[in-house]
């Protein structure tokens, strides 16, 4: 008989411990340790019975494509690299309140369109549901909903031949599993619970979609253990208050992992942003001193963002440095650059970087942005309305090349933008834009630019573009 041995597992990040203490050792996370009882034993070797024998394949050979199951919602067929996979196991994390259970009912009612569409939640009552879909104008849609959270329940509904293609289960915290002692949310029912649901995806061929709550620190509650076991995990984020949605995915099996998907929260649901780029610079306010705009990739999708940024006199001892949208660290590395290269002094002033609409970037080809708006909000200069900015800065200060450059200038072309400031080193290709490029080696030289929009500025002012 197998013997049972007492953890402590962190419910942040998952890691188990042989000793409770109040502090989690490996996330520093407080109150998080909870006693989980697992079947413990000798580790056993394999015995005398024999394996089945494996049947080995090539690497060459027919390839059987996917068959893919398409929602018909352009910006989330993308995330998922062109559909969702029948058998394959889909994780939707994100904040509470950020729009997860609006998706996923948007996404069963259009695969019901074509497949068995299940919604089971065990946080809404079925009334609750129904109301949302009326809202979204839904009602018609042939989705079967249920509100439950055991999961012997659900597994009993779905392990039949005529049950659902497409499940979605929402949330993944909600889930119990009558054999374990824990409570609902903590890891050991969550993975347990996700790990049945998975098993019988796999078995039975449907699409599950679970839906898992992100805690403050960013990670999936708990389920922070579910990333390794699902196919796909998808974060969809945006800032509250802001009303536009971004869908990443973050592990992709079956697709590219940098594709983002970009909806707006309307009143009748989310809608597609085909064109994010006009979006992100929607408001942007011309002539500020400290607004640059930055030619970004969004996965193979170029798209352009205003960064803003503001330098103030600081009160405090030490200045205070804030950034929303954008790594910390990146920016200290550019103020020092442009302090050590440039002369431009922070010191004594507070600094804060926002890109704006709620987009998080992470590309270091932004770093020549960043310094654009930098050093023209300390110079209270601002660039030129209709000039787009990408590129890599190195410690010594140069410029470096950044892939995909003809396809930022595309985009920024496109969208009416007349001038880029971009690395000496680009790929051929990019020549053949129609905008007015300036090469830049050194961030010296992206000072006089800056120094020169002031004087350009002054000249007759430009309509907007
Ligand atoms: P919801 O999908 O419930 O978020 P989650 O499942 O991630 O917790 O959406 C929450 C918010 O979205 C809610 O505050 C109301 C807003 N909302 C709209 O603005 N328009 C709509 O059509 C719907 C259904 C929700
Ligand atoms: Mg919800």
């Amino acid at each position: 008989m197998a013997r049972t041995a007492t953890t402590y597992v962190c419910q942040e990040c998952g890691t188990a411990q042989p000793k409770w203490s109040g502090r989690c050792d490996a996330c520093g996370g407080w109150n998080t340790l909870v006693e989980d009882i697992v079947a413990a034993g000798p580790p056993r070797g394999l015995g005398a019975k024999r394996g089945r024998r494996l049947a080995f394949a090539s690497l060459s050979g027919d390839i059987v494509e996917l068959s893919r199951r398409v929602t018909g919602i352009g910006e989330f067929d993308r995330v998922t690299g062109g559909g969702l996979v029948p058998g394959s196991a889909l994780l939707i994390g994100g904040d509470p309140g950020i729009g997860k259970s609006t998706l996923l009912l948007q996404v069963a009612a259009a695969l019901a369109q074509s497949a068995r569409a299940i919604y089971i939640s065990g946080e809404e009552a079925v009334d609750q549901l129904k109301l949302r879909a009326d809202r979204l104008g839904l009602r018609a849609a042939p989705v079967a909903l249920a509100a439950a959270t055991s999961v012997r329940d659900i597994a009993a509904s779905l392990d039949a031949a005529q049950s659902g293609e497409v499940v979605v289960i929402d949330s993944v915290q909600t889930l119990y599993l009558d054999t374990l002692e824990s409570a609902p949310g903590t890891v050991a029912q969550v993975r347990s619970s996700a790990q049945e649901l998975i098993r019988l995806a796999k078995q039975r061929g449907f699409i599950l979609l679970l839906v898992g709550h992100v805690t403050k620190e960013g990670m999936i509650a708990g389920p922070r253990v579910l990333e390794h076991m699902v196919d796909t995990v998808l974060y969809f984020e945006g800032e509250r208050g802001h009303p536009f949605r971004i869908l990443r995915a973050v592990k992709n099996r079956f697709g590219a992992t940098d594709e983002i998907g970009v909806f707006e929260m309307t009143d009748a649901g989310l809608t597609e942003v085909v064109n994010p780029s006009a979006l992100f610079l929607a408001e942007r306010e011309r002539d500020a001193p400290g607004s640059c705009v930055f030619a970004g990739m969004e996965g193979t999708r170029p798209v352009l963002v205003e960064i803003q940024a503001l330098t103030a006199p600081t009160s405090l001892g030490t200045p205070r440095r804030a950034v929303v949208g954008w790594d910390s660290g990146r920016l200290a590395m550019i103020m020092a650059v442009l302090e050590a290269r440039c002369g431009l002094a922070f010191g004594a002033y507070d600094v804060y970087l926002n890109v704006a609409g709620g987009l998080r970037v992470s590309e270091p080809a932004a770093d020549l942005a960043v310094a654009a708006a930098l050093s023209s909000a300390h110079l209270a200069v601002p660039l030129a309305v209709d000039t787009v900015v990408f590129g890599e800065i190195g410690l010594a200060g140069e410029v470096r090349a950044v892939a995909r450059a003809a396809a930022r200038l595309k985009e920024a072309a496109k969208l009416g933008f007349a001038r880029a400031l971009v690395p000496a080193r680009r790929s051929a290709d990019a020549a053949s834009v129609d905008i007015a490029v300036e090469e830049l080696a050194h961030v010296m030289e992206l000072l006089a630019v800056v120094r020169g929009s002031g004087r350009r500025a002054a000249a007759p002012r430009q309509g907007r573009t």
